[in-house]
């Protein structure tokens, strides 16, 4: 029997990079898949490649509406969810000193709210025993040049995760965080960087990471998959770096 035989995940952020790489890993386990997202036409077509196990939702996740939709979704195409991965994340690399109240807002929006009320919604439509992984990064542990506004945004997920795994113990729902290194995915795109010189950043930030190299999507979807699965059944609150050793650093 496959890992996720009969189970149904819901992942935000999953028409891409991580997300999309750990909907794909989930579809190869048995579950039922939807995938949420911001660009209708990429999260269909993603949708369409993960083939007939899943189904995308398009939605901002910093629009509570969004949430109501997928929950109301799940009840009503399945009855209850088994896991949900809220994974959708952006970044603004700067200094603080140019940090706008749009720029702030604009991280603390998809990062922090986004998960919090993307989590608040789903709860109620989700099984007993059921598990919930968020998505942080190492940069709330590690100081990144520019990254003040969102590793505050991750730092926020990763108090509210401690919590709710307290607030859910009677379910036996469990909530993890998934902290990655830096990881190639095309975030690094949406960064601003252009696709020629994607290598050269790709270098830099493999030279700063003990193993040498950049993470996968595929190595982070892997430990998704343990931290949702019957395997780590027993753990709740705790935040798994998966970053070749960069934290030690
Ligand atoms: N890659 C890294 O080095 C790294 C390191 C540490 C943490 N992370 C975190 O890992 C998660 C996944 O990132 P990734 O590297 O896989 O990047 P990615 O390929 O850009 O994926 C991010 C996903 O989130 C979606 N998203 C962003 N804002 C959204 C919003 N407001 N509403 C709905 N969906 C939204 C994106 O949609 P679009 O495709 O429409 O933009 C995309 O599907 C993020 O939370 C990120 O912060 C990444």
């Amino acid at each position: 029997m496959k890992a996720l035989s009969n189970k149904v995940a819901v992942i935000t952020g999953g028409n891409s990079g991580i997300g999309f790489a750990t909907a794909r890993r989930f579809v190869a386990e048995g579950a039922r898949v939807v995938i949420v997202g911001r660009r209708p036409d990429a999260v269909a077509e993603a949708a369409e490649a993960l083939g007939e196990q899943a189904i995308g939702i398009a939605g901002d996740v910093a629009a509570l509406e969004t949430h109501d939709r997928v929950a109301t979704f799940v009840r009503e195409r399945f009855e209850a969810v088994d896991i949900y991965m809220a994974n959708a994340g952006g970044i603004r690399i700067q200094p603080g000193a140019a940090v706008s109240p749009d720029d702030y807002d604009a991280q603390f929006d998809t990062n922090a709210r986004g998960t919090f009320f993307g989590v608040k919604a789903i709860v109620p439509v989700m099984r007993d025993g059921g598990a919930i992984l968020l998505t942080s990064s190492i940069a709330t542990h590690k100081v990144l040049g520019g990254h003040a506004v969102y590793a505050g945004s991750k730092a926020a997920i990763e108090a509210f995760a401690r919590s709710w795994s307290l607030e859910l113990k009677q379910r036996r729902i469990r909530v993890n965080v998934l902290s990655p290194g830096p990881t190639a995915t095309p975030i690094i795109g949406k960064l601003g960087v252009p696709p020629e010189a994607q290598r050269d950043v790709e270098e830099q930030a493999a030279g700063i990471i003990p193993f040498g190299q950049m993470g996968t999507a595929e190595e982070l979807a892997e430990a998704a998959l343990f931290l949702c699965g019957e395997a780590s059944g027993f753990i709740t609150g705790v935040n798994l770096a998966v970053d070749g050793g960069m934290t030690l650093t």
